[in-house]
């Protein structure tokens, strides 16, 4: 990694205070007279860990995000899952063991080469970055991306489809407070799916809001079924979190939509992502996300991820994940619609 050494002054050098400026403006933070000293110390043991992460990592992945105000304690009750629900239920029709080897799709091979890197965003698969905002609503923003690539292959039509639907109307999951992407197919299944236009997002305050009936009388999507792919296409080997499975399946049938330990994403800034410190447990999974390529970079194997936090977080909205290694249980939770 010949970048690694980057030419920035390091954090001691610079002045702290117009560091905290620059950030307070760029990101419109505005305090009381109270907590400014208290947010600007935390500020301060972010960048401190922004500093270690980079020097551990060789390269310079971590900085100063939106969130760098906030502790990791706070970050994970404002934009993660902070309660992971009980899965034994949502977790049919895999045995959670990978021992049982089902194909997806079922009539597809592995590929024999696979390209060396794919990216469904330049084959009109992905709708714009969006914002979940304070809410806990990213089981939401990883089905309606999981179903808007799945609907793209089947009819040629990218159309964005509304999560305000899925946060309001889907009783199975908890609105701002959580949910499955399983249990949300199940209800697109039932109910369809009306467009990102007919019912716009309004729970980035981090209310739910009832749901209007009204809004959702004209469905759009629809899908079949839904599959756990995490274990899927490697029916040879029966190993379990088979990324090499989600590549078949990533260019068969269209971006997947994860479950990720995202606590090293708080500061993540550009590059590929490789953090010592995240969880691979299922439980240890507090963020939807939504698998939409892969590649190689510097001899570095990558996914490329679509967040919902917006297009002033990380690389224009998107996560970068070293590939092979189930890093953060990126294949521990791996769930797709089917057309
Ligand atoms: C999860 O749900 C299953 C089935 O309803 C139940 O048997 C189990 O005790 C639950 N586990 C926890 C930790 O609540
Ligand atoms: C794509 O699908 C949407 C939603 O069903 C529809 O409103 C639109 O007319 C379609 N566009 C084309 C070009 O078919």
């Amino acid at each position: 990694m010949a970048l690694a050494m980057m030419t920035v002054p390091a954090l001691s050098m610079v002045s702290h205070a117009e560091t905290w400026a620059t950030f307070k403006a760029t990101y419109r933070k505005t305090y009381t007279v109270e907590e400014e000293a208290s947010r600007f110390d935390i500020f301060m043991a972010n960048l401190r860990i922004i500093e270690a992460e980079n020097r551990a990592q060789g390269a310079e992945v971590k900085g100063i995000t939106k969130f760098a105000d906030l502790t990791a304690e706070e970050f994970k009750a404002r934009y993660l899952m902070n309660t992971p629900r009980n899965k034994t239920e949502a977790l049919k029709p895999w045995d959670g063991k990978c021992t049982a080897c089902v194909r997806f799709p079922e009539q597809a091979t592995l590929l024999a080469a696979p390209p060396t890197d794919y990216d469904w965003t330049e084959h009109g698969a992905v709708t714009p970055v969006k914002d979940q905002g304070q809410c806990g609503s990213c089981w939401s923003f990883g089905t309606t991306g999981d179903v808007e690539g799945v609907l793209f292959l089947a009819k040629h039509n990218l159309t964005s489809l509304s999560e305000q639907q899925l946060v309001s109307c889907d009783d199975k999951d908890l609105g701002c407070d959580g949910g499955l992407q399983e249990d949300a197919f199940k209800y697109v299944k039932k109910n369809g799916l009306v467009t990102e236009q007919q019912y716009p997002y309004t729970s980035g305050k981090g209310k739910s809001g009832r749901c209007e009936e009204a809004l959702i009388q004209n469905p759009v999507a629809f899908v079949s079924d839904w599959v756990q792919i995490s274990c899927l296409g490697s029916c040879e080997k029966k190993a379990a979190f088979d990324e090499e499975g989600m590549i078949n399946a990533l260019i068969a049938t269209g971006p997947i939509t994860i479950g990720i330990d995202a606590s090293p994403m708080q500061l993540y800034k550009r590059g590929i992502d490789n953090p010592k410190n995240c969880k691979t447990s299922q439980a240890g999974l507090d963020h939807a996300v939504l698998i939409v390529g892969y590649g190689v970079e510097n001899g570095t194997p990558y996914w490329k991820i679509k967040n919902s936090w917006n297009t002033d977080w990380g690389e224009d909205g998107y996560y970068r994940i070293v590939r092979g290694l189930n890093k953060c249980g990126v294949a521990s939770d791996a769930v797709h619609s089917v057309a």
